[in-house]
């Protein structure tokens, strides 16, 4: 007799079902998630009801499912910070352009909204809209807000509408639902008992009282790291440059700096305790060697140009590769040429157990994108990844560190 794979049994999944056309899809989805052993605990937006009913999803959740803070049969209370408490993972899908903007405003005028703003796991969504409601510049800035929170977006689909239109909109296919929600919580405590330290995002280094010089790093490789790391069970401090993101995990400790040499001396104070230690930070090599009080005022007897000297900032990475013991170190090299071969240099001149490469030379790879194409390198092994989300860039790169080093 055939076996059925129960890769997500004991893990508790709280759908959240908005009220598009997209919902009747979700049938599928329960039914594939059921299957797999997971839990579902099936929340309806007000609207939801009006496309797909509560008869269909509790016979297949074998649950009852929620649309009301209080149960209408006997007045009990659904309480929202339990289910937010109770789940390993909140998936909104379809999410709707109305759920999705409350979502992103903070509003809380219905229970799913307040399970959301209660949750402690990972929330994933799932937006499905008419294609002209997704290129909204509203609906865009929502998603982007929603990223900045912590939240995955699972990319629409592109093709038929139910308004008869043709583009970008569809619920994304259940086939690409099941991968993200599998990949989310698939991960087995690799790292549980394990701390790991992760720098992330851009340094500022400032001129005057207004200015600064920074790069173009939005945090989005490191706060993944981050998160992932915490999914798969460890203590995560993160170090991070000025960015808008927020990370989303519970066990992770945020510790927000400025400069190089703040997040130096963070880094180096946090070191001894760590196991593993991934530095994703962008940053400054320089520093103005001098800080005007003021704001720097244009003078005209300098003429057309203006000198500013800097001086060198402190390497973190090389500085924690030479006092290293027993901690695996993971350094990141961006490079715009010749990537492996400054890589490798790198490997050994910052006395890391990886460099992970990231090249401007690859499309859709390094800053500000939410994908990366990486090359994972070691004394022994080059291996070049395809191009993939940040999160799963994260993935990747955890595991490959817990096979080859943390077993
Ligand atoms: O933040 P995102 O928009 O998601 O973009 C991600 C990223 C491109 C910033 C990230 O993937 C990345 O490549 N980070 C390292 C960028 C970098 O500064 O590379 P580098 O080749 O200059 O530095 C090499 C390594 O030394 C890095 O691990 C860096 O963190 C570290 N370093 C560099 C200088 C310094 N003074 N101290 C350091 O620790």
């Amino acid at each position: 007799m055939e076996k059925t794979p129960q890769a997500l049994k004991g893990k508790k999944i709280i759908l959240g079902i908005t009220g598009g056309i997209a919902a009747y899809k979700m049938h599928a989805v329960v039914r594939h998630l059921k299957k797999l052993g997971a839990e579902i605990q099936i929340i309806f937006s007000p609207c939801a009801e009006e496309f797909v009913t509560k008869l269909s999803f509790s016979t297949m959740s074998e649950r009852p499912v929620y649309s009301e803070f209080y149960s209408s049969e006997d007045g009990s209370w659904n309480n929202h910070v339990e289910l937010g408490l109770w789940a390993d993972l909140l998936l909104i899908a379809p999410c709707t352009a109305n759920t999705l903007a409350k979502m992103a405003h903070g509003m809380c005028d219905n229970l799913l909204l307040a399970v959301y703003l209660s949750a402690k796991c990972p929330v994933m969504i799932a937006p499905a809209m008419d294609l002209d409601m997704y290129a909204h510049p509203g609906t865009q800035r929502n998603l982007s807000n929603l990223e900045s929170f912590g939240n995955q977006i699972i990319p629409v689909g592109d093709g038929a509408l139910a308004s008869g239109l043709s583009g970008k909109g569809r619920l994304a296919e259940e086939e690409v639902i099941m991968e993200y929600v599998n990949t989310s919580l698939s991960s087995k405590n690799e790292f549980k008992g394990k701390n790991v330290l992760i720098t992330a995002g851009p340094t500022h280094e400032p001129l005057d009282p207004v200015r600064f010089i920074g790069n173009r790093s939005s945090g989005k490789m490191g706060y993944a790291l981050a998160d992932k790391a915490a999914q798969m069970g460890a203590m995560v401090t993160l170090i991070s440059g000025p960015t808008n993101l927020v990370p989303q995990h519970p066990n992770i400790k945020l510790i927000n700096v400025e400069t190089a040499q703040e997040m130096y001396d963070v880094a180096l104070k946090n070191f001894s305790s760590q196991d593993l230690v991934i530095a994703a930070a962008a940053v400054a090599d320089y520093r103005p060697k001098n800080i005007a009080s003021q704001k720097i005022k244009k003078n005209i007897e300098n003429g057309d140009s203006m000198q500013i000297e800097l001086i060198k900032n402190p390497d973190i990475l090389q500085e924690m590769g030479k006092r290293k013991t027993d901690q695996i170190l993971v350094g990141f090299a961006l490079e715009t040429t010749q990537g492996l071969k400054y890589a490798k240099e790198k490997l050994s001149k910052k006395n890391a157990d990886v460099i992970v490469l990231n090249t401007l030379e690859d499309e859709g790879a390094g800053f500000g994108t939410d994908t990366n194409k990486i090359y994972i390198i070691t004394e022994k092994d080059q291996l070049a990844l395809p191009l993939m989300p940040k999160v799963h860039v994260a993935q990747e790169i955890l595991t490959f560190c817990h096979h080859n080093f943390l077993k």
